[in-house]
C-alpha cells in the first residue's frame, strides 16, 4: 500500500507517520518504509536544502523543483519499495504542491494539475489529511523552533500564519472536490495517541472494505 499523509506545517504529519508505520509493521507481514518530501531519496538532501533555503525563487521554479524531487523520489524509492511488496508511508505528495504552490503562492491550478497528471505520479491507495486550525499549528511551529537549530523555520514556515491559512483553505477545497479520496482527521487540540487511534480505526475500516483485500 502507498499511503500519504498531508497537512499544513506543524499539523503532526511526522508524529502520525511514526505511529502509523509502527502499527502497520505490527499488524502486517510486509516491511513498512517511512519517507517524506521534499528530499526523501538518496541525494535528495541537497535539493531539499536548495528549495527550502533559496530566497526569491519564482513560483514556477519552486513548482518544477518540487516536481523534479517527486520524480526522483518516485523512481528511486517509492516504485522499488512497492514492487518489493513493502508498504510506503509518505509525508506529503501531490496535494502539498497544489495547496502550497497554488493555494499559498498563487500558481495557476489548471496548469499545475495538468503537469502533475502528465508526470503520471501515481494516486496513493490511501490519503490521510490532518486537519488542524492554522493558529494551533503555527504556535506548535514556534515552540518547536525554540528547541534547537535543527528546527529553525524554513522559508515556507517563515511566511507566517496568513500563508498557512491560505494553504489550509486550499487543502479544504481540494478535499471538497473529492471527499471520498481522503481520510480526514480532525486534530484540533487532541492528544497524539487519540489521533493515531482514529487513523488506525479508519484505515482498518478502509482496508476491510477493499474488494480484493484478504
Ligand atoms: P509536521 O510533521 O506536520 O510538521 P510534527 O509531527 O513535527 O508536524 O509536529 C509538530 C510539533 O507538534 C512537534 O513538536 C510535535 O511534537 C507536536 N505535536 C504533534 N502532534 C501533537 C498533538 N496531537 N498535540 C500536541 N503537540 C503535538
Ligand atoms: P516539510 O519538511 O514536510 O515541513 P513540515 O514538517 O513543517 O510540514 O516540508 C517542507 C516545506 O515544503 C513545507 O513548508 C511545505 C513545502 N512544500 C511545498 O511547498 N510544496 C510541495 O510540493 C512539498 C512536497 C512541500
Amino acid at each position: 500500500m502507498f499511503i500519504t499523509i498531508e497537512g499544513i506545517d506543524g499539523s503532526g504529519k511526522s508524529t502520525q507517520a511514526d505511529h502509523l508505520a509502527n502499527w502497520l509493521s505490527a499488524v502486517s507481514d510486509e516491511k513498512v518504509i517511512r519517507t517524506f518530501e521534499p528530499g526523501g531519496w538518496n541525494g535528495g538532501k541537497t535539493l531539499r536544502k536548495f528549495i527550502l533555503e533559496t530566497k526569491n525563487l519564482c513560483t514556477m521554479s519552486e513548482f518544477l523543483l518540487f516536481m523534479a524531487d517527486r520524480a526522483e523520489h518516485l523512481h528511486r524509492v517509492i516504485i522499488p519499495e512497492l514492487l518489493a511488496g513493502n508498504h510506503v508511508v509518505c509525508e506529503r505528495w501531490n496535494e502539498s504542491t497544489l495547496a502550497y504552490q497554488c493555494g499559498g503562492h498563487g500558481m495557476d491550478y489548471d496548469f499545475a494539475e495538468k503537469v502533475i497528471a502528465s508526470c503520471s505520479f501515481p494516486e496513493p491507495d490511501v490519503k490521510i489529511f490532518l486537519d488542524i486550525p492554522p493558529a494551533i499549528a503555527f504556535s506548535r511551529m514556534k515552540s518547536r523552533e525554540n528547541l534547537d537549530d535543527k528546527h529553525k523555520r524554513d522559508r515556507f514556515e517563515a511566511e507566517g500564519l496568513v500563508f498557512l491559512e491560505k494553504v489550509s483553505s486550499f487543502y479544504h477545497r481540494l478535499i471538497a472536490k473529492n471527499p471520498d479520496k481522503f481520510i480526514m482527521i480532525d486534530c484540533g487540540e487532541r492528544q497524539e495517541h487519540e489521533i493515531a487511534g482514529e487513523i488506525m480505526r479508519k484505515l482498518g475500516v478502509e482496508l476491510s472494505d477493499e474488494p480484493n483485500s484478504d
